[in-house]
């Protein structure tokens, strides 16, 4: 039996980098065979940062919509919000105990975050890769889709398990594996094709935000930066060519098609043919998501009654295995 289990942060918009890299992964999980998916929107990450009190609740109920809209079925997964099932909550205490100082202050998220002043630095921020260990292990969840990025949060997580297995002489907590899947794990910038797409790059002409109309998604994809070479017949032929390698990922992403396959049809063409083709091809997927997101939001009761029931159901699977590591821990009952 396969448990996974993953999350994004209501910090902002979602991008194409969000989608093809993690959400639409997430949504292919949910046909494998003994496989169970939870996603959450991990809500009391997002505070470890500074945030508008006055937005969270709206954007914890957009990142839901996108989870729905980009495909994630609420019959076959669980979709709920971190802060709904407070076991996430109560065991990252618990494990905050056994997590080394040490091992933290390694965290290379940390450090980029705390920047210089990190004597000023929330001890939430400090404890975030605890709560993410935290989300997992409550669940005993054995495979969780992360970015490259998050491979030391999980790397602590792994660490954790073992610890708290090898400190109450148990064998308990499974080690969680990281997925880095899909087709393309890594989308970069579209005005730099040696750096990730990402919601925090000043200019709006870097990414295509889920929210993009069909003609935003034309103009920025026709003002992405490329070199002057027309598209070569191989891959090879793109080494050293960042940004038409971007390109040509995204199209391949968006169709459902090999790299190789689209550059045989592209070979020789100039970008400003090839453009106007990926820009269609990026319309025709992302259209039908942004509508449907659209519409998700226009009704947040449909929403609110996805997020009640995922996070019953998600509660049903915490409290026992809480329950369960409070009496190996001793707890008085
Ligand atoms: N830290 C992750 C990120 O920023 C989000 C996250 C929180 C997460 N808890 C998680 C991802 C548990 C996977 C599993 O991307």
């Amino acid at each position: 039996m396969k448990r996974i289990l993953s999350g994004m942060q209501p910090t902002s918009q979602l991008h194409l980098g969000n989608y093809l890299g993690a959400l639409k992964n997430w949504v292919d999980f949910q046909g494998e065979p003994n496989t169970e998916c939870l996603y959450c929107v991990v809500d009391l990450h997002a505070i470890t940062a500074d945030y508008e009190p006055a937005n969270l609740a709206n954007a914890t109920r957009e990142i839901a919509a996108a989870y729905i809209a980009a495909g994630i079925d609420p019959d076959k997964s669980s979709i709920f919000v971190q802060s709904h099932v407070p076991e996430h909550s109560q065991l990252m205490w618990l494990l905050a105990t056994m997590a080394q100082m040490g091992k933290l202050e390694r965290m290379t998220q940390f450090k980029d975050k705390a920047g210089k002043n990190a004597e000023r630095a929330g001890l939430g921020l400090f404890a975030y890769p605890v709560l993410m260990a935290a989300d997992i292990l409550i669940y005993k969840a054995t495979h969780v889709p992360v970015g490259e990025d998050q491979k030391q949060h999980l790397e602590l997580a792994r660490d954790l398990a073992a610890t708290f297995n090898t400190r109450y002489g148990v064998d308990f907590f499974p080690q969680p594996e990281p997925v880095i899947a899909g087709p393309a794990p890594r989308v970069m910038s579209l005005r730099d094709g040696s750096s990730k797409m990402s919601k925090s790059a000043d200019s709006d002409m870097t990414r295509i935000n889920l929210t993009d109309s069909a003609d935003l998604i034309a103009t920025t994809i026709k003002k992405a930066k490329n070199d002057a070479d027309p598209l070569p017949a191989t891959l090879e032929e793109l080494k050293g060519r960042p940004e038409a390698l971007n390109l040509i990922t995204l199209y391949a992403a968006l169709s459902g098609r090999e790299k190789q396959d689209v550059l045989s049809e592209f070979e020789g063409k100039q970008f400003g043919a090839f453009k106007p083709a990926l820009a269609d091809v990026a319309i025709a997927h992302l259209e039908p998501i942004t509508s449907r997101m659209n519409e998700l939001m226009q009704d947040p009761a449909q929403v609110d009654a996805v997020l009640a029931r995922g996070a019953e159901k998600a509660r049903s699977i915490a409290s026992p295995i809480l329950g369960d590591v409070h009496k190996i821990m001793g707890f008085y009952k």
